[in-house]
Order: C-alpha cells, then structure tokens, then sequence
C-alpha cells in the first residue's frame, strides 16, 4: 500500500519507517526542507535507538522517501497519515491544532479519490470531525475517509513499541477506513496476537488522553507514596514491588522519581483537562495529578539542599542526566530544569552531564558548565544529583566518582546506583522513598545494614 506521512516529528518518522518496514512504500513529507535534506542523506533530527539503521536500509531498498512536495507525496496514496505536532498553547494548555488543520487544507486538493485521511497526532475529541468537514469544503463528501489512529509509542524504545504494540487503536466511521487500516495492521501483527481495538473516532481520540492521563496518574501515586514512606521508613521500591504483583495493579509505571516529564503526559493531561473543562466534566484526578507532578517537580532541589545540611550557597553541584528520562535527546519538561534553576536560585554552581541531551539542555539552562563526561563532571563538586537513569549513570564507579569529588554527598532521585556499595564507600546517600531507619538495599545483607546503622549512629550525617 502507498502510505503518505505528514509531518517527521517523533511520531510521523517512527511510523513512517516501521510501516516501510513492513513492506509499505512510504512517503514522509515535511515543509522543513532542512529536515528533509538531512533525512534523504538518513541523517535524523532526533535521537532513538535503532531508527537511524532502518531508516538508511528502507531508503536504500526503496521503500522510504522523504520530500518536501505534498503534491508528489499523495500521488497514489491510499492512506494519509497526519503526524503533525499538537503542542500545548501557550498559557492555554489545550492542544494547538493549527498543524493539523492546515495540514488537511493543503492535502485536500492533491487527495486521491477513496484515500484515508488517519490522524496520527494526539489530538482532542472531536479533531477527525473538523478534519472531514475541512476536507469536505474542498472534496466532494463520500470521496475520501477520516479515521483516527492514536500512537502510543515511547521515546527510546520508539521502534519497539510501533513493530510490537501492546494493542493497536483505530477510531473509524466507515468500513473503507476500517478496511484499509486493517489491511495495514492485520498482517504483520497477526502473528503475534496483537489485538486491534476498532472503535468510533471519538472514543479512539479519548482513549490516547485517557491512557496517558492513568500512567501519569500512577507514577504521581508511587511518587507520593514515597515520600511517605521516607517518613515512616518503609522502602519504596520494596513497595512498588509487592503491589506491582498483583495482576490488577501491574508492575509497571511504579518506579519513583523526581516526576514525570516529556513531551507526553504533561501536555496530554492538560489538554484532557481543558476538554472535560469544555464539557463541564471535572477530572479531580487528573488535576490533583497535574498540580502534584508540578509540585514535586520544584519539590526535588530541596531534596538536594537538605542533603547538604540546608545550604548550597557557593556549593559545586554535579547534575548526571538531563533528558526526561535515558535514551533521548528530548528535554522537554524535563525534572533537571527546575532543579537546576531552583539550585543556581540558592546560589549554587551546577556542572553536568548527559549522554545525549547536552544540545538541547543548552539551549534551556543558563550558566551551567556542561562537561564532557560523568567522571569531570563530579570533579571538585560537593554533591552528585542523579537525575536521569541512563545506563551508564547506573554502572558509574562510585570508588572513582568519590576520589574525584570534594565531600561524599549522593542525591539519587532514580534511585538509580547502588546505594549499598555507595554507603560501603563512605557516601551520604539522600534517595527517593527510602528513609533513614529502613534502608535495606536489595542488594544488600543484613551485616551490610548492621555496618550501615554503626555508621550512621557513629556521627555521621542521616541524609538517607
Ligand atoms: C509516554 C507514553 O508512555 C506513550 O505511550 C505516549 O505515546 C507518549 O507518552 P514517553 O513520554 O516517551 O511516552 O515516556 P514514558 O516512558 O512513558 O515516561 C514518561 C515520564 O514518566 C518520564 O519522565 C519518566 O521518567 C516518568 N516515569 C515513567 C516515572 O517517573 N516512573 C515510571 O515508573 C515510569
């Protein structure tokens, strides 16, 4: 089948190149004609895994053209996928459908007779309606189809989660767009049980803001669950664990932190907000959700302040990690921003270091000395703030990281290295959800803590 993408953002570059994967001749067109010049040569304007790769073997094989000409791009295309951004409007938080809408006026004209038009983007209840009737005011109705076709894919594994979903969404009107986009999905997911959830186009745009609006839900739960549990000395991890087993709960999603960023969950809860605001509904979870994410967010430089009894005036503070979350470059609504700025508010110097999202935090954060990797960064610095659990943040040797800084202060708010082995070296530990009292590592031993306790009732400082 011809597919044509509007739009190489995240959403429209992975679909693009999975379904060319699959065996569809792929179009992706965009007005960022350096984008696409980049693209034609497989250079990608964003980072993710595994993408680079396939797209330089489907463009090689034919499959995967990129073009600024929408008009060539929808030559022959039986499917049109708009993948166009949905960013929140400034001040507003409802979704800027500026994108979508021009995108429909200016394809309507070169539209093949029969095609369907799939909403890839996150876009409000409703959008696929306006869409038909911009089309429609350019085409004769009956001639073409609006379906909706939410991505769930996340940053990183972005690949993974197109080529092997957890289910497939498609939001349909007719039975040519019900058929056509299960032509596109049935065949290389039959094999693999995926199920394919068909539903009417409103109830398949909600479902996006619903499904994200629960995970943010759940992580905003775990992490207010630990900080009570660093109250009562309970472990959050520990926590996570004997509720996650339970089938009805989930083990997913559980993992405490400094709150959810991303270019996702905090647009998209707001976004849902706006909606139910619209329709006098209230989403009170959802609000006490958002205002709770915002919270701990700015929250998470106090964490740092304690840690180093209260003052971080003229202190050398090493942040690792910057991005929203390991393996990517993306740092949109990112946790170390506030942090950093709230830490550089108190007076603080901050170094730090990412493996790919230096780029674009500089762009955001001012007077911030970036270093070349995690060893230089904590070099001299009196505390280390873990922010990002990027793999090679996790294996850091502590032993080296110690000798580098100036005084052993560990603020891990993924709780991402080894704080037992931490410990052992002499650190002081402050994580996310584990309190003094009760610290246990998962790794560790019981003559592990009875060392730990001696030393923590022996003067040193209870950061934990
Ligand atoms: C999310 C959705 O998962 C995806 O289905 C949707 O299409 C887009 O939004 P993404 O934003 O790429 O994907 O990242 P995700 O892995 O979901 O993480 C979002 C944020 O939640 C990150 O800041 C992450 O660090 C945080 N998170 C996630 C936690 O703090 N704890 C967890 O247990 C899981």
């Amino acid at each position: 089948m011809k597919v044509a993408v509007i739009g190489t953002g995240y959403v429209g570059l992975v679909s693009g190149t999975c379904l060319a994967a699959w065996g569809h001749d792929v179009v992706c067109v965009d007005k960022d004609a350096q984008k696409i010049a980049g693209l034609q040569k497989a250079v990608l304007p964003i980072y993710e895994p595994g993408l680079a790769d396939l797209v330089e073997s489907n463009a090689a094989a034919g499959r995967l053209n990129f073009t600024c000409n929408l008009a060539e791009a929808l030559a022959g295309a039986a499917l049109v996928l708009i993948a166009v951004g949905t960013p929140a409007r400034a001040g507003h938080g409802d979704a800027d459908l500026s994108f979508v809408y021009m995108a429909a006026r200016e394809l309507a004209p070169h539209l093949e007779t029969g095609a369907v038009v799939t909403i890839k983007s996150t876009v409000p209840v409703g959008t696929g309606d306006v869409v038909e009737k911009i089309i429609g005011s350019i085409r004769p109705s009956g001639s073409f189809s609006v379906a909706s076709n939410p991505e769930f894919l996340r940053e990183g594994v972005a690949v993974r989660d197109f080529l092997d979903p957890d289910r497939v969404v498609i939001g349909v009107e007719d039975e040519r767009a019900r058929k056509a986009l299960m032509d596109l999905y049935r065949p290389p997911l039959e094999m693999r049980g995926t199920p394919i959830v068909v539903t009417r186009r409103r109830t398949s745009e909600l479902i996006k803001y619903a499904a994200n609006a629960f995970l943010a839900t759940k992580i905003t739960f775990i992490n207010e669950l630990a900080d009570l549990c660093e109250e009562v000395g309970s472990d959050v991890g520990e926590l996570a664990l004997g509720m996650g087993l339970d089938k009805r709960i989930g083990a997913s999603f559980l993992n405490a932190g400094p709150g959810y960023g991303g270019s996702c969950f905090p647009k998209d809860t707001l976004a849902l907000l706006r909606t139910a605001q619209d329709h006098g509904v209230s989403l009170r979870l959802v609000e006490e959700t958002v205002t709770a994410n915002e919270a701990r967010k700015r929250r998470m430089a106090l964490k740092v302040i304690d840690a180093l009894d209260g003052d971080v005036d003229g202190a050398t503070i090493a942040v690792l990690g910057l991005t929203f979350k390991p393996d990517t470059d993306d740092m949109r609504d990112a946790p170390s921003v506030p942090l950093i700025e709230t830490l550089q508010r108190f007076g603080a110097n901050v170094r730090a270091y990412d493996p790919v999202g230096q780029e674009n935090a500089s762009r955001l954060l001012s007077d911030v000395e970036f270093c070349l990797d995690a060893y230089e960064c904590v070099r001299g610095a009196d505390a280390v703030v873990v922010v990002t659990e990027w793999e090679s943040i996790r294996k850091l040797d502590l032993a080296r990281v110690k000798r580098a800084m100036r005084q052993p202060v560990l603020v891990d708010l993924r709780n991402a290295v080894s704080h037992g082995v931490a410990r052992e070296l002499g650190f002081h530990v402050s994580a996310i959800g584990r309190s003094a009292s009760a610290w246990r590592e998962a790794e560790g031993t019981q003559a592990g803590e009875r060392r730990a306790r001696a030393r923590l009732g022996g003067g040193d400082k209870q950061t934990t």
